[in-house]
């Protein structure tokens, strides 16, 4: 009887926790995203990003990059590719951004040079306040 009830307990037990690491994932996924991850902002300070150089963040969950372009300055885009959503990649060397998967390329605004990217890389707002970059 002991045994028995022994028994009963452990798969009670492990009957539950299979039961929650199924219902949770499920769970997660069809709640809305937190509204906390919203309008961020994402300071950087100047010297981290010299003339030509570039910095990746994550902006609102998403992956972005910062670019301080020779002779206009910082910009901040989106390093989602509109086509398909890959992660485009600066390419110093020739002053754009190349996307990986089906070698879409845009300018260093985000417009879009050549490949089947439908549009421009979105832009985020940014702004220099003394020695630090707000963005966002
Ligand atoms: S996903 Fe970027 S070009 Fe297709």
């Amino acid at each position: 009887m002991r045994r028995r009830g022994f028994l009963k307990a452990l798969l009670t037990f492990f009957g539950t926790v299979s039961l929650a690491s199924f219902a949770y994932p499920l769970v997660r996924f069809f709640a809305p995203p937190s509204s906390s991850a919203v309008n961020e902002k994402v300071v950087l300070a100047k010297q981290e990003i010299p003339i030509g150089g570039s910095k990746v963040i994550v902006f609102n969950d998403k992956p972005a990059i910062v670019i301080n372009v020779p002779g206009k300055g910082l910009i901040a885009l989106s390093k989602v590719c509109t086509h398909l959503g890959c992660l485009v990649e600066y390419d110093k060397d020739k002053n754009r951004l190349v996307c990986p998967c089906h070698a879409g390329t845009y300018d260093l605004q985000g417009n879009v040079i050549s490949g089947p990217p439908p549009k421009s890389l979105p832009k985020i707002p940014l702004r220099v306040d003394g020695e630090q970059i707000i963005i966002g």
